[in-house]
């Protein structure tokens, strides 16, 4: 344990807080000093569980020592180096390890610095590539209600969740959207994949015929919705939006920003349900959450279309001045080294069946729907106050951390995405801890 003292600082008036209720914040601030393996420590010298991986993107836990030295040695030997038409090793060697873990039809990985941004640069490749196709007319993108894509104007555009899209005007033109696999009428206290909804994918049908297959250029969708409250897709769905979108020469695209690195059991979540999508997008753990970083990962189909005109030409006018940073590369490679090192990235299968017990076992708790869980992933769903709509998920929030827990909430849906470092005497604590919260709860 660190041994360091922080002070809070007293002033919390310039930091406009993201995705905070700032004025609840700052009058009763939740402020995390330091963190260690599963645990952050407060301000007020709390050991605090965390489990949430951060913001889902801690994996390996915290202050890995191999991810610590990667960086501190990186900071002395290459601090920076031009993203635009210039190299540097590391950023070849991460990319190379990427596509060795990714499955196979993934070939090419170019890097962002974020989930946001991937989803950006994914929707943007697919309409770049259907035009270097001779395919210009592909302008529309699909995405999916409830979907969450990230807070950039492409990502709310084809992104279903409301509150971030309806305060920002026209967004994009040309997207529709799938309805989203919500059913808690038949689907209600579902373990892993839930029987029934893949014929929801057949909405796409629709959608395409109503637009014309020749104007589609994407569909983008969450393989397992993490953000709007832990969806996953029902048995048979997926594979369904692969068919249609083959058929009709349309791409589709995995945000894997949550399920990538390990999240469900394997790698990629395109492994675990053995759906190839031509995209990925990831980001969270592909740094353990440490330096920002984000990739999309491509077939060689998609790569090769650019790869055309003269050699001297820049092929795809986009990136980032921090596209591949050293000192992200750095982290990345200590992050893939440490998953490999403890096989991390299949230990969500290993601990699942202890974890979805451990969660259902909450199940006649007071305001308890729905229970459901996939992988080290898990969602606690309440009912709603009546006229007070997230109030109660908010208050279990508190009260979680107030008895040493973090826990994430959306809506009214208590999401659970512990690192993967997690023992069973943590899932007890957790689980214990959620049963003293919602029984206490109003
Ligand atoms: C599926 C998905 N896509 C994109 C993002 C956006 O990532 P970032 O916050 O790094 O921009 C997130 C973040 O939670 C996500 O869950």
């Amino acid at each position: 344990m660190s041994t360091r003292t922080t002070v809070a600082p007293n002033d919390l008036r310039a930091f406009w807080m993201p995705f905070t209720a700032n004025r609840q914040f700052k009058s009763a601030p939740r402020m995390l000093v330091s963190a260690e393996g599963m645990h952050y420590t407060s301000a007020d010298g709390r050991q605090i569980l965390d489990g949430t991986a951060g913001l889902w993107c801690v994996n390996a836990g915290h202050k890995r020592p191999k991810i610590v030295k990667a960086i501190q040695e990186q900071a002395e030997e290459l601090d920076y180096a031009p993203a635009f038409q210039m190299g540097h090793p590391k950023v070849f060697e991460l990319a190379n390890r990427l596509v060795d873990l990714a499955p196979e039809p993934f070939e090419h990985a170019f890097f962002t610095n974020s989930g946001s941004e991937s989803v950006e640069t994914a929707l943007k490749i697919a309409l770049a590539y259907h035009r270097a196709k001779g395919e210009g007319q592909r302008f529309r993108l699909i995405g999916r209600e409830r979907g969450y894509h990230g807070v950039n104007f492409g990502g709310i555009s084809v992104g279903g969740i409301v509150p971030n899209r309806k305060m920002f005007g026209t967004l994009l033109t040309g997207v529709d959207h799938l309805p989203h696999t919500h059913d808690l009428a038949r689907n209600a206290w579902t373990r892993g994949q839930p029987e029934h909804g893949a014929e929801l994918a057949d909405e796409l049908e629709r959608i395409v015929g109503l637009h014309g297959p020749e104007t589609v250029a994407a569909v983008i969708v969450e393989p397992m919705a993490g953000s709007t409250g832990v969806l996953m897709p029902p048995k048979g769905y997926l594979e369904r939006l692969r068919a249609i979108t083959k058929k009709y020469g349309i791409l589709l695209i995995f945000d894997e920003v949550i399920t990538g690195f390990g999240r469900l059991g394997a790698p990629f979540a395109a492994e675990y349900f053995d759906v190839m999508p031509d995209m990925i997008v990831c980001a969270k753990g592909l740094t353990n959450g440490v330096i920002p970083m984000g990739a999309v990962l491509t077939t060689a189909e998609i790569h090769d279309a650019f790869m055309q005109g003269p050699e001297h030409m820049i092929e795809l006018f986009h990136g980032y001045t921090y596209s591949g940073n050293p000192m992200a590369c750095a982290a990345g490679l200590g992050t893939l080294e440490t998953y490999a090192d403890e096989g991390l990235l299949t230990r969500a299968a290993e601990l699942g069946p202890y974890w979805e017990d451990a969660l259902h076992s909450l199940k006649g708790l007071p305001n308890v729907i729905d229970i459901r869980n996939m992988g080290l992933i898990g969602a606690i769903e309440l009912e709603p106050i009546a006229g007070a709509p997230t109030q109660r998920a908010f208050s279990a929030f508190l009260k979680a951390y107030e008895k040493g827990c973090l826990i994430r909430t959306t809506g009214d849906i208590i999401a659970l995405s512990p690192p993967l470092i997690i023992e069973k005497a943590h899932i007890d604590q957790l689980i214990g801890t959620l049963a003293d919260v919602l029984k206490g709860l109003e």
